[in-house]
This record gives structure tokens, sequence and C-alpha cells, in this order.
């Protein structure tokens, strides 16, 4: 049994019940252990018990890893002359997506499996130690497959998004198309995936096909995640709340009564609908953001995540969604920090990440700052200085 204790640590963001600033729960002038890849003990210095080895952390915070909860990172090719003609004026409407389609159908695997690790290892140097994966650029059996395998050779949170568009082979017959989705697609999907997600807007899929799908997924035992929402009004969210999704991702366009179904999941204990919001989409497609303050205030959990993907938000960067948030959405830094950490965790409906108590897996940062309040205060700048996945310094 190997043990590492870290020490001097100026603030400690819990996010456990007890503590200063509300739910993040901190603590001061506390050290923690780390036995086996889980934290073992949390307590004062000065009654630090003897560990192998010590990691310093010199006065600066220290936060549960980052969970982003929403990333598309299975596809080649990139769309940067698509987000040069937006900020030229030109509207985001998802179109690109066949694009993408496209040049992921065309590349080996070896390619595929090299985009995601770059952009798994991106994300890891900037604090997210747990990145949910979503299929969604290969649109055929074989691809989507080969997407999720490759996947999750990286990440246990594994999304099959075979209903990201109807590819254009089946522009003219759509019903078709969700045939297929839900009969040999999800067969050969379903051994490599947690979570079954359907991108339910117009031009995408509608209500009656998006239920569809995601009742076929819930039948062979994959949780429901929807893309919903972010182009403009729609049911997606009430859809999501319907069938007990976990997160309901986007939450751009909400009536009073999607926020009201939202609020109402709280009380119906484990089975609570997240809303994700992921402001780097708002942010590359020059939109609107997603008013967080009408959901925080309504009760509503909400969690941040980057939507990393080529075409509607190219970042892996959940300290610049957290900044974001707090510039853009008028979330508190503590509410943008907690969103992050602890709100990902509960859109993947898990209790060992996203926060750091007894128990939990020793998945943290330290930062290259005193204080979590940094992260939205200096926008921009590398503030992750260390690491530890299940203990292990990345
Ligand atoms: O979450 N909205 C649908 N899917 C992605 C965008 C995919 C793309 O444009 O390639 C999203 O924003
Ligand atoms: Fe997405």
């Amino acid at each position: 049994m190997s043990s590492l204790l870290v020490d001097d640590i100026g603030e400690l963001v819990t996010n456990e019940p007890g503590g200063e600033g509300g739910p993040l729960g901190i603590r001061r002038g506390v050290a923690l252990l780390v036995e086996d890849g889980r934290v073992a003990w949390i307590g004062p210095s000065r009654d630090a018990p003897a560990a192998d080895r010590r990691l310093d952390a010199r006065g600066a915070a220290v936060l549960p890893g980052f969970v982003d909860s929403h990333a598309h990172l299975v596809f080649a090719g990139d769309r940067a002359a698509e987000f040069a003609a937006r900020m030229a004026g030109q509207p985001y409407t998802g179109g690109g997506i066949r694009t993408t389609v496209g040049a992921t159908r065309a590349a080996g695997d070896d390619e595929l499996r090299a985009t995601v690790r770059r952009l798994r290892d991106e994300a890891l140097r900037q604090g997210t130690t747990t990145m949910e994966i979503k299929s969604g650029y290969g649109l055929t059996v074989a691809d989507e497959a080969r997407s999720l395998r490759i996947a999750a050779e990286v990440s246990e949170e594994t999304t099959f998004l075979g209903a990201h568009v109807v590819p254009a082979e089946y522009a003219d017959r759509p019903d078709d198309y969700v045939g297929l989705v839900c009969g040999p697609m999800l067969a050969a999907a379903a051994p490599h995936a947690r979570w079954i997600d359907v991108f339910c807007e117009r031009g995408a899929f509608d209500v009656d096909h998006a239920r569809a799908i995601l009742a076929c997924g819930q039948a062979v035992g994959l949780g429901v995640r929807v893309h919903a929402n972010q182009l403009g009004p729609g049911p997606g969210v009430q859809l999501g709340v319907e069938l007990g999704a976990a997160s309901v991702d986007h939450c751009t366009h909400l009536t009073d009564a999607d926020v009201d179904a939202l609020a109402s999941t709280r009380v119906d204990g484990g089975h609570t609908t997240v809303a994700t919001l992921l402001p780097g989409a708002e942010f590359s497609t020059r939109s609107p953001y997603p008013d967080a303050r009408r959901l925080l205030d309504a009760g509503v959990t909400v969690a941040l995540a980057t939507d990393c993907n080529p075409g509607s938000s190219y970042t892996s960067s959940m300290p610049f969604c957290v900044a974001l948030a707090v510039r853009e959405m008028r979330m508190t830094p503590a509410e943008a920090v907690w969103a992050a950490t602890a709100g990902g965790a509960r859109a993947l409906r898990r209790d060992d990440i996203g926060r750091l108590g007894v128990g939990a897996l020793a998945d943290l940062i330290v930062l290259d700052a005193p204080s979590h309040l940094h992260l939205a205060y200096r926008p921009g700048v590398p503030l992750i200085r260390q690491v530890l996945r299940n203990g292990v310094l990345q």
C-alpha cells in the first residue's frame, strides 16, 4: 500500500459539507493523505500521519480535478475556415457536422486514436481528470462502433451519439436511419458505451425520433443524456426530464416550463436531471449565453463542460469555461468551480469524483494560485501546476 501526503495546502476545496464557502466546503491549514489512489484522511497539518512520499503544495489552492461531462473527441480534420466565416458574420447551424463525418469516416483508426489522446492529454494538463467522450461523427454501424472502442481506451465515460445528425445518405428517409440507430448500430455500440445521447433540435432529430432512440438505449442499460435547446426553444429539455436523463446539455433557450421541469427533478431522489451549460459553444458561435442565474435561482443543479468538438467549441479548457461562466453568465466563482467539478460528477451520476472527501478518488489539482477565485480572476493563464489522477502525479 503506497501513501502520499499532500501538505501545506493554502485552501482545500472539498465540495463536502462543512468548511467555508457554502457548497465548496473550503478548509485551510489541512493536509490530505492519499492511499491506493483514494483520499484516506484529511485533517490539520500538525496531525498528519506518516506517508511514503510528500507533495508540498507551497500554500497553493488544491481542488478536485475538473469533470468534463460533455466532449466530442473522436473526429478527423478541423473546421477553422467555418469558424473564420462565423466570425465574419455567418450563423452556426450545425450543418458542418456532416463535413466532420466525411473526414472521420475517411480516417484510419490510428489517426482517430491520436486525436483522442492528444485532446485528452491537453485537457489533463488543464486539470481535467474525468472526460466524457461521445461518438457521433461516424454515423455508420462500423464507424460508430470504432469511435466508441477508441474512446473507451481512454475513458470509462463513453456516450453513443449515433443520433447526432441524419447522415447525407439517409437525408430523404430519416425513419430508416432511426431504425438503423436503434437496431444494428446500438447493438454494435452498446458494449463500448455507458450513455446514449441524441441531438434533439430542429434540423437534427425531432422529439418522437429522439424519444424512440433514447428509449432503445435505456432498454439495453445505457443512461440518458440529451443535446437540448441549443439553437432555439424546443422539447429536448422536457424529454430529458421525462426519461430521467442524468443531464440535458446546452440549455441555451429555455421556457419557464423547462426551468420548472428541471427544478422539479431536485426532489426526486437519485434522479436529478442536471443542466449542463457549455459556454465554449456560445463563445465560438458568437451566440447569447444560457441564463445560468435563472437556473441556479430556481434550484436546478448546474454543471459546466467544454463541449470540445471541431465545430461549435474547439476548446478542451475547463478553466476557460469557468472564466466564461463567471464573466458572461453571472455565475459566482464558487458556483462555477462547483459546477465544473461536483456538477460534472452529478451529470455523470458519479459520487467518487468531483469531491475531495475520504473514500473519493484522489483526482486533484494544485493551482499556481492561492485560491480557486484565480481561475476566473486570471483568465487565459495556465494556472494548473500539478494534476493527480488516482493519486498518481500526471
Ligand atoms: O454539441 N450540437 C451538436 N453537436 C455539437 C456540435 C458539433 C459540430 O458542430 O461539429 C455541439 O455543439
Ligand atoms: Fe455537444
